[in-house]
C-alpha cells in the first residue's frame, strides 16, 4: 500500500512535520510505501470562483496542484497535516484542498477517483485546552465524506508552539506512530 502525506505547515521540521513523520514511520514499519510532500515547496494559488459549466479547466495555475493531486490519486492512504491557524486549518492546506475542485482525469473528477481511499489528519496547535478541535476537523470529515473516502483517524498535538515542543509529548508521538502502523 502507498501512503502519501501533505504537510500544510510552512515550517519544515516544525510540529506538524514531526507528527506526520511519525505517522509515516509507523506506516513504513507496517510495510507500506510512504512519501511526504511539503506544500510550501509548491506555488499553490487561490482558485477562482468556479462552478459547474463555468469551470476553467484550462487554468494554467492548476498544473501545480494537479501534480500533487496525481500523487494523491495514485496513493491508497492520504495524510493531511496542518498547523491550526486562527481556529482552522492553515491557509496553505486550504489552497491545496480548494484546487481539488478543478482536478480532472479524462471525464473523471476527484470524487470518482478517491472513493474507498483512506484519510488521516494530523493537527498541531498551541492552545493547551482547545474546545474547538472538532470544529477544525469538521470540514475535513465532510470533505472525506464528499469524496467517499474512509476516515482512518486523527492525531492532535495541542499545547505546542515552537518547533521541537512536540518532543515534550511522547505519548502524542507514540499515538501518531500507532496510527501509522494501523493503516
Ligand atoms: C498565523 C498563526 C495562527 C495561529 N492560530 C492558532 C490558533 O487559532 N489556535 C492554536 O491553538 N494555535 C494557533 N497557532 C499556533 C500554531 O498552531 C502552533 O504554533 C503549531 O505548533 C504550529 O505548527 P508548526 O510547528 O507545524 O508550524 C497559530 C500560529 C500562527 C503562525
Amino acid at each position: 500500500m502507498t501512503v502519501i502525506a501533505f504537510v500544510g505547515s510552512p515550517r519544515k521540521a516544525g510540529n506538524t512535520d514531526r507528527l506526520v513523520e511519525e505517522i509515516l514511520a509507523g506506516a513504513a514499519e507496517a510495510g507500506h510505501q510512504t512519501e511526504k510532500v511539503y506544500l510550501s515547496d509548491y506555488a499553490l494559488t487561490p482558485i477562482d470562483a468556479v462552478y459547474g459549466d463555468e469551470m476553467d479547466w484550462t487554468d494554467p495555475r492548476q498544473g501545480v496542484a494537479d501534480e500533487l493531486i496525481d500523487k494523491m490519486v495514485a496513493a491508497d492512504v492520504v495524510v493531511l497535516g496542518a498547523p491550526v491557524y486562527w481556529f482552522s486549518i492553515s491557509g496553505l492546506l486550504k489552497l491545496f484542498i480548494d484546487r481539488w475542485s478543478l482536478y480532472r482525469r479524462g471525464e473523471q473528477r476527484l470524487m470518482d477517483l478517491m472513493a474507498g481511499k483512506r484519510l488521516v489528519v494530523a493537527l498541531a496547535m498551541a492552545d493547551p485546552h482547545p474546545g474547538y478541535v472538532e470544529m477544525v476537523l469538521g470540514p475535513l470529515r465532510q470533505a472525506a465524506k464528499w469524496l467517499k473516502m474512509d476516515w482512518a483517524g486523527q492525531v492532535v498535538a495541542s499545547g505546542i508552539s515552537d518547533p521541537g515542543d512536540i518532543e515534550n509529548y511522547p505519548q502524542v508521538l507514540a499515538d501518531a506512530c500507532e496510527l501509522g502502523q494501523s493503516l
